[in-house]
Formats: C-alpha cells, sequence, structure tokens
C-alpha cells in the first residue's frame, strides 16, 4: 500500500458576503437586490463582478436590469437589515449569498410574505428551509465535495506524496466537505494521511500565509503538501512557503480551490501544484437564469449544481 508518511491539516475559515438591490419602477426596469457575505473575498469578487456584467449584457431596449449590490461584512444582522431594505423597497427578486445560511428561514418569510422570490448563491441554505416556500425559493451552487475530491486526486496522481496540510473552515460546508473529500480521495487510492494540523483561516489570505508559517515553523519538512480549501489562502500559504526557504514542486505540494487568475497563472509556471475550478460566471450565468424563470412568473427546481474542473499545469 502507497502511504503519506504525514498530514498536516490546517483548517481556515469561511466568509461571507452581502449584496443587495433595490429601485425605482418604470413598466421596463427589473429591480434586484444582491447581499454579498462580504465584498473582502476575492472569490465572490469575481462572481459579484460576473453578476453584474452578465445582467448588464441581458438589458434591451425595453428591460433594464436594476441592480443594487451590498456588502454584508460578514454580519448577519447587517445583512438580514440590508435584505429587509430590498423588501421594504420593492424589488422583484432577491440574489442572497448569506452570511449564515442558518438564517434563511427569517429571510425566506419575509420574501414570501412580500412574494419576492430568492435565489441563494455560494453558501447552501438547509433543503428545509427552501421547502418554506417551495418553487420560489432555490439554490445555486456548485458540491463541494467535487472540488476535494479533485484536489486529492490532483496530489494522488503525482509521482511522490508527503505530509498534507488541509486548510479549511469548520463552519462552512464547502470547507467541510473540501478537507473531508481530499483526504478521502487519498485514502481511496490506498494512501495513508496523517493529519498534522487542522486550523480555519475564513478564505482570508492573510490568515493562511500566518497559519501555513507556523506550522511549516513547527513540523518543518514534515509538511509535504498543503491543501488549502480556497486559493486565497492557498496564496498565502505560497508566501509562507516562499519565505521558509521551501519550493512547492520540489519539496512540497500545494492546492487551492476557485482557479483565480493569478492562481491559474502560479499553477501554469509550475509555482503551485494545482486547483480546481469554482465557477463564478458559470454559477453567476445558472443563477441568472434561474432569476429570470422566477421574474417570469415560474416555479424553480430546489437546486442547480454547477461542475467543479481540475486545473494542473498545460
Ligand atoms: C467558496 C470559495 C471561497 C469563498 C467562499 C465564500 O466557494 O471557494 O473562496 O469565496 O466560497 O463563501
Amino acid at each position: 500500500m502507497k502511504k503519506i508518511s504525514k498530514v498536516l491539516i490546517v483548517l481556515m475559515a469561511l466568509v461571507m458576503f452581502t449584496a443587495c438591490g433595490s429601485s425605482k419602477g418604470s413598466n421596463s426596469t427589473v429591480k434586484i437586490g444582491v447581499a454579498i457575505y462580504k465584498y473582502d473575498d476575492n472569490f465572490m469578487t469575481v462572481y459579484r463582478n460576473k453578476l453584474a456584467e452578465l445582467f448588464k449584457a441581458k438589458n434591451t431596449d425595453t428591460v433594464t436590469y436594476e441592480l443594487t449590490f451590498q456588502d454584508g461584512k460578514g454580519d448577519q444582522a447587517e445583512q438580514t437589515n440590508q435584505i429587509q431594505a430590498f423588501i421594504t423597497q420593492g424589488v422583484d427578486l432577491i440574489i442572497a449569498n448569506l452570511v449564515d445560511p442558518t438564517a434563511s428561514p427569517v429571510i425566506i418569510n419575509a420574501a414570501k410574505s412580500a412574494d419576492i422570490p430568492v435565489v441563494f448563491i455560494n453558501r447552501e441554505p438547509p433543503e428545509a428551509d427552501l421547502n418554506i416556500w417551495a418553487g420560489k425559493t432555490t439554490y445555486v451552487g456548485a458540491d463541494a465535495r467535487q472540488s476535494g475530491t479533485f484536489q486529492g486526486e490532483i496530489i494522488a496522481d503525482l509521482p511522490n506524496h508527503g505530509d498534507v496540510m488541509i486548510v479549511g473552515d469548520p463552519a462552512n460546508v464547502d470547507a467541510q466537505y473540501r478537507t473531508e473529500y481530499s483526504i478521502k480521495a487519498l485514502t481511496d487510492k490506498g494512501y495513508k494521511v496523517n493529519k498534522l494540523l487542522e486550523q480555519r483561516g475564513d478564505w482570508d489570505q492573510t490568515k493562511g500565509q500566518e497559519i501555513a508559517a507556523a506550522a511549516l515553523a513547527q513540523f518543518g519538512n514534515k509538511v509535504e503538501v498543503i491543501f488549502s480549501n480556497n486559493d486565497g489562502m492557498a496564496l498565502g500559504a505560497l508566501q509562507a512557503i516562499n519565505s521558509s526557504g521551501r519550493t512547492v514542486g520540489k519539496d512540497i505540494y500545494l492546492v487551492g480551490v476557485d482557479a483565480l487568475d493569478e492562481v491559474v497563472t502560479l499553477v501554469n509556471s509550475g509555482k503551485m501544484t494545482g486547483t480546481v475550478l469554482n465557477d463564478a460566471a458559470g454559477q453567476a450565468a445558472k443563477a441568472i437564469e434561474v432569476a429570470q424563470q422566477l421574474l417570469d412568473g415560474k416555479d424553480v427546481e430546489s437546486h442547480y449544481i454547477v461542475d467543479y474542473v481540475k486545473v494542473v499545469k498545460q
């Protein structure tokens, strides 16, 4: 049986966003409130910009999509107020990237009483909550188990293996699943994985750097692979790896998730081992397609899932 000597798991935390929308009402204006859990998040910034770009492209001579974005700043109470304001302003539809997905019943009940459909993105509300107003509330996202599996497979497919550090976030299903399934992909292939450390970094580059630096200082050469639950934290880990005198691809491996442009460039130049495309464009396009069905008065499914894609050096 192949084995990996040690595994270091660092669990980094998650973050959230809020965006909102509101606007004026002319017959030709569709008002959409977009609540983003936190603007200060690399991936959700890409996603937010995609939503704005793709909605703009839908404008015609007769219909204008008027978006109002709000930054929840990682504070659910503030985001709930922002969404309540959308409702008061009479938006036609809400797109919600909740700070705390367990707050969804409050949001759904308020939206339902005002007959405003809700498309949840990125952070998945519990299925039971979507059932509060089935047909008019939905989740558009990705299956984080797939991204974790792809991370593990990227490492398993390499000729040499070592210790693994996982960077994730226990409070977020993406982090939980990426952590669990990246390891599972290795153990499914017969590798023995030894976790050295788990620590949350809230999807944040600075925290990723700090966690990886501390782990490298504590465990030294025992750390042979770092799994980061996202690219933001992986970029921080890369800074720590470089500062410690280690070299990715030579004596340590590093994988993330999201496929930020900057990280794809690093992967293609061999400075990062791999990442997994978290398809912001595909998810935004699907969210808009489903939003349009709701705006047209149709009922929609409870879940729409967009695939991840493995990214390794071309
Ligand atoms: C994940 C993404 C992270 C972060 C998080 C926010 O899907 O990989 O980078 O944006 O969502 O909820």
